[in-house]
Order: C-alpha cells, then sequence, then structure tokens
C-alpha cells in the first residue's frame, strides 16, 4: 500500500490535470449514508417509490418527506478530511477539476473550487413545471411547507437534484466529459455503476491518463484502473496529500 500511495502522489505532484470524481463514499466519514452499502439507502429503499420523475407524480408529499428526512440527516454533517484534501488540490494544483455525484454539498462546504455536481444538490429546489424560475437555495430543516411551492408561478417545487430516467444538465455532462482530459483521474468512494459517471474513469484511461481509485471495496473499476487502494477516502487522501 505504502509504494502505491507513493505512485499516486508522485503522479499527481507532476501532473498538469488532475480531475477528481467522487461519491457517496467519499461522505461516509462525516456521517451521510451511501446508497448501495451495508445501510445504504437504497437497501431500505426503492428508487422508483422516491427517486423518479414519476413518483413525484404520484405522491410530491411523500417524495418530498423523503427528501425533507434526508437533508435533516446531512444538515449538521461536516466535510471529513477527505473532502478537505480535494479541496485543498481545488485550490492549488494549477488544473484540477472535481466532479461529484454527491448532493449533499460537503465538498462546497469544504471550499472545494471548479466543482460539478453533475446529480445536482439536495439544498436546492426548482419549479416542477419548467416555468422558468431559476432554481434556488432553501437550507432550511424541515422545509416549512410540504410540499414547497415555486415562488414564480405558486406550482409545485422539486428538489433540484438528477432522479432516475432523467438526463444530466448539458453543462454539467460537457464538465464531466471535458474532465476527462487529464493527466491523473482519481475516482474515489464510488461504486462505479451508475451512468455516466461509471465511464469517465474509462474514457480517462483511454484518453491516456493515469487513473487510481480509493474504495475499501472492490468495484467494476477496480481491475481497470492503474491503482486501486483499497480504504476509506477520510484516511487514504490525507496520506498522499502527505507524500505531494
Ligand atoms: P454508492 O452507495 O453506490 O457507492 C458508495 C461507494 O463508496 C461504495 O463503493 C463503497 O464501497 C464506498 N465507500 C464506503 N465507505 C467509504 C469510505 N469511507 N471511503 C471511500 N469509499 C467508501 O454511491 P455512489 O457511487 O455515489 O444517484 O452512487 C452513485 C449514484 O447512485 C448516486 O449519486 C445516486 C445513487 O442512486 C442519484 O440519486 C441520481
Amino acid at each position: 500500500m505504502t509504494d502505491q500511495l507513493a505512485t499516486v502522489a508522485d503522479r499527481i505532484r507532476r501532473a498538469r490535470r488532475l480531475t477528481v470524481l467522487t461519491g457517496a463514499g467519499i461522505s461516509a466519514a462525516s456521517g451521510v449514508p451511501t446508497f448501495r452499502g451495508r445501510d445504504g439507502l437504497w437497501r431500505q429503499y426503492r428508487p422508483e417509490d422516491l427517486a423518479t420523475p414519476e413518483a413525484f407524480e404520484q405522491n410530491p408529499r411523500l417524495v418530498w418527506e423523503w427528501y425533507d428526512w434526508r437533508r435533516g440527516g446531512i444538515a449538521d454533517c461536516r466535510p471529513n478530511a477527505g473532502h478537505d484534501v480535494i479541496a485543498a488540490w481545488s485550490q492549488n494544483h494549477p488544473q484540477c477539476r472535481v466532479i461529484t455525484q454527491n448532493v449533499d454539498d460537503l465538498h462546497v462546504r469544504a471550499g472545494t473550487c471548479n466543482l460539478t455536481r453533475i446529480h445536482g444538490s439536495i439544498w436546492e429546489l426548482s419549479c416542477w413545471n419548467g416555468c422558468g424560475a431559476a432554481s434556488w437555495r432553501d437550507e432550511r430543516v424541515p422545509l416549512a411547507d410540504l410540499p414547497p411551492r415555486c415562488s414564480e408561478c405558486g406550482g409545485l417545487a422539486r428538489p433540484a437534484v438528477v432522479w432516475f430516467g432523467e438526463a444530466l444538465r448539458g453543462e454539467d455532462l460537457r464538465a464531466a466529459l471535458g474532465a476527462t482530459s487529464c493527466d491523473v483521474f482519481l475516482t474515489v468512494g464510488t461504486s462505479a455503476v451508475v451512468s455516466p459517471a461509471a465511464r469517465l474513469v474509462h474514457d480517462a484511461r483511454r484518453g491516456g491518463a493515469f487513473t487510481a481509485e480509493i474504495n475499501p471495496e472492490e468495484t467494476p473499476a477496480s481491475t481497470a484502473v492503474d491503482v486501486a487502494i483499497h480504504g476509506g477516502a477520510e484516511a487514504i487522501l490525507p496520506r498522499i496529500a502527505a507524500l505531494i
């Protein structure tokens, strides 16, 4: 493992363009549940009941109750040492891009620059009717009224997150695909099964990047990357940073 850490540190030190992709695992040590882990959300709930446009259409109140409950769980969570290392790289490395699938905004709270939240933010709302209102931030926990309403048209508001069956915002997809043109690509704390995030590490590798994964468990990406480091991001990232 020491050799692997030194290799990754050396590659990051020499990289002109560094890209970090993160998933729920980066926030696990902060107390945010993952989706597919032992106590993961998708082991207790069915995504099709709570995280699709059809579910919202059928029962907006139920969907909002679930999101309000998740917001309550995340509100007191703080960024951990893994978020802090990535934030420092994003501030100090000449060209560092961070792509996250997480909606918890812990990367934002850690002060991460050049961040693309491809699945949106649980702290932002948008108009369900698409009346043209820009999405807005509401950090109240719990929310005052469920389901909340659009301040422009008075119709239903929705969480500004990407649900199953929905496309990513065009600009986010472009940023994510563009970030695969890099010298080093790190995939951190993601099960690497949800598209299009799952393909990014493969694109980067095909483009000639050095690729590394940080995850306590094997994933479909583990055998494809140059180095797979088994461990928690909150412990491994500070060790790599210390070697740079
Ligand atoms: P998953 O729950 O699928 O995977 C979390 C990964 O984090 C697993 O591979 C764990 O082994 C790993 N992990 C756990 N603890 C860790 C730690 N301390 N350090 C590093 N890794 C750790 O979460 P995602 O891959 O983020 O989408 O899931 C992708 C998407 O599926 C989510 O954004 C969400 C979900 O459905 C939407 O809601 C659209």
